[in-house]
């Protein structure tokens, strides 16, 4: 079928796009959609690897259907089991009955636990060799990235690496499905947030799922979300690569809270001095109008944190604190830390807010806080404005 993409003379890209979905995983906001990815081999054995969401179950197998005609679906290759991608399975199976599930010992588990599959169930491993015609597949586990099922599919004949959805990210395939047909940079924002709210808690899992494919020669990556990266799979490769080993670019993310912009104004200080003093990049982050996943996806670019808040309730500000336990549950390492807070008559928030570099086991300055109480003062602006100073030396010795 014409309008159907290939990703090469045998392979099908069979993706669909969500453009209702508010948030992603019930959690995460889509402004600019999701694509579930799943990509058809036509060999001798036809082989489908990855399902869609349900929601668009309908969409996805009329597609295939285009393409296959009355031939028979010989396998599903199931990388990842999360329902965004396996959640076609079971009306898969009604409209394919003879179909043969090919999956680790992992995903099998999984199966049986989502659709009571127990039948037609092919088990590989990582010296496994599917043939299905002119080629072999082969099997690259990649526990926790960031399920513990996942595994990547290698078509050594065509140099295709399905990779589930490491090298992933947000944002719909509006007509343009490869990475020259697209708009990189749109995407990379996406491909920060999508790694830090979705990947990013499994970054040494996903350093040794790129180590084990160093020895292959990859031309094409297919993922389940975002563009087919051919032209420009190295940067994608090089992106996932820094983003996982804890490579920051020299930057700051200020997280804030502030009730009447007392705090903000400090804030705002030591985000002038930073610039003023050679950083680039300095994101003022509100925590109180800035979803949570942009917040996460700055402090993974970034390499200096800082956090300000007012006291409250005589402890943190709850969105400051909420945004610093995902910091905290995702185990973010090597940062550059500093903080700031404001009261009016008892001060709560710097002394709560000191501990979190130890707690992170962050870097941090030996005077690494600001605090003033009830209006800023022009001693506050001078230790704003030094605190700024010395962060950018920091970061710029490095
Ligand atoms: Fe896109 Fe982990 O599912």
């Amino acid at each position: 079928m014409y309008y159907i993409p290939k990703v090469n003379d045998s392979t099908y890209y069979l993706g669909v796009n969500d453009r209702t979905k508010h948030l992603f995983e019930n959690l995460w906001p889509l402004p600019a959609g999701v694509a579930y990815n799943s990509y058809l081999i036509k060999d001798e054995k036809n082989v489908l690897i990855d399902t869609v969401d349900i929601c668009y179950a309908d969409r996805f197998l009329n597609n295939l259907e285009r393409i296959l005609g009355d031939e028979p679906l010989h396998y599903l290759i199931v990388d990842h089991m999360e329902p965004d991608h396996s959640g076609s399975i079971r009306v898969l199976k009604h409209k394919y009955p003879d179909i043969q599930f090919v999956v680790n010992k992992k995903s099998a588990d999984m199966l049986k636990g989502y659709f009571d599959i127990t039948d037609n169930v092919v088990i590989v491993d990582e010296s496994t060799k599917l043939n299905i015609g002119s080629r072999e597949l082969q099997f690259i586990f990649a526990p926790m990235v960031h399920w513990p099922e996942v595994m990547f599919t290698y078509d050594a004949k065509e140099k295709v690496l399905f990779s589930a959805d490491a090298f992933g990210s947000f944002g719909t395939l509006d007509g343009g499905i490869f990475d020259e047909e697209v708009d990189r940079t749109a995407f990379y924002n996406e491909v920060y947030r999508y790694y830090s709210n979705i990947v990013g808690k499994y970054g040494s899992f996903t350093q040794k799922a790129i180590a084990k494919c160093a020895g292959l020669e990859i031309g094409t990556i297919c993922a389940t979300h975002g563009p087919v990266w051919r032209k420009y799979a190295g940067e994608i490769i090089a992106l996932y690569d820094k983003l996982s080993k804890d490579e920051w670019e020299v930057g700051a993310t200020i997280i804030y809270g502030s009730m009447y912009g007392h705090t903000e104004e400090v804030a705002e200080v030591i985000g002038r001095s930073l610039a003023h003093h050679g950083v680039k990049n300095v994101v003022l982050c509100n925590a109180s109008t800035m979803h949570p996943s942009y917040v996460l996806s700055n402090v993974f670019r970034y390499k200096a944190v800082v956090l300000g808040c007012p006291t409250y309730n005589n402890g943190l500000y709850p969105v400051v604190e909420t945004a610093m336990n995902m910091i905290e549950s995702r185990g973010v390492k090597g940062k550059l830390f500093a903080c700031f807070g404001s009261y009016t008559w008892n001060g709560a928030a710097v002394k709560n807010l000191k501990p979190f570099a130890e707690t992170m086991k962050w870097e941090t300055l030996e005077e690494n806080s600001v605090e003033i109480q009830m209006e800023m003062k022009d001693a506050d602006i001078a230790a704003a404005w030094d605190l700024g100073k010395r962060l950018a030396e920091q970061l710029l010795k490095d």
